[in-house]
């Protein structure tokens, strides 16, 4: 299949990302050309990876700002996933704090026509419960970012296991790929 469009994956520190490589082939298999962003937690768990995956997408692994006057080295986006989206990294997002590279590409994506934004979440039910989660849920959606969270997206666990019980990347693949 001719990959023509361009999807930027955009994965926090949370355990599904370690599957990014499957995910990527998956999303690449849909037709995606697929350039993929980092929290620097991210990029730091996947560290022995990083060539690998910059080998697979054919671009740069990015989890920092480029420096002023540097091009940029990806093609323009045709959708956004960010997932795994940390409590952290979405609260920021939907905050609008913009520090580390991959919220600032996720706020940016906001404000661009006919980009189709989507998020999954991964965090347990303790995190869950705080005040600023369902917020954040709020405001993304608000902003016409599909949020795969729930009875559609990803269902919490229960705080102490390291991993969360199941991440439906599929799910969220099908979500970008209907635009
Ligand atoms: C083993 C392990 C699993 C974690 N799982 C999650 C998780 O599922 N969701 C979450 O929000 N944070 C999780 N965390 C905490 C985040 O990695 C931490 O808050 C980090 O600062 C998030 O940074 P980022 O959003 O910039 O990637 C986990 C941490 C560890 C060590």
């Amino acid at each position: 299949m001719t990959t023509t469009k361009t999807l930027y994956l955009l994965c926090s520190a949370a355990p599904p990302v370690f599957d990014v490589a499957r995910v990527i082939e998956d999303a690449q298999a849909r037709g995606w050309d697929v350039c993929l962003g980092l929290t620097p937690t991210a990029a730091h768990w996947v560290s022995g990876s990083l060539d690998g995956l910059a080998a697979l997408t054919g671009h740069a692994v990015r989890w920092q700002y480029k420096l002023p006057g540097e091009a940029d080295v990806w093609p323009a986006a045709d959708a956004v996933l960010f997932a795994p989206a940390t409590f952290n990294s979405l609260n920021s997002w939907a905050l609008g704090l913009t520090d580390r590279f991959v919220a600032g590409v996720a706020a940016e994506a906001l404000g661009k026509e006919g980009v189709p934004v989507v998020a999954m979440p991964c965090l347990n039910s303790a995190l869950a419960a705080h005040p600023q989660f369902d917020q954040s849920l709020a405001v993304l959606r608000g902003a016409g970012v599909t949020v795969l969270y729930g009875e559609d997206g990803f269902t919490p666990g229960p705080a102490g296991p390291d991993a969360p019980p199941h991440f439906p990347w599929q799910s969220a693949l099908d979500a970008v790929t209907a635009g």
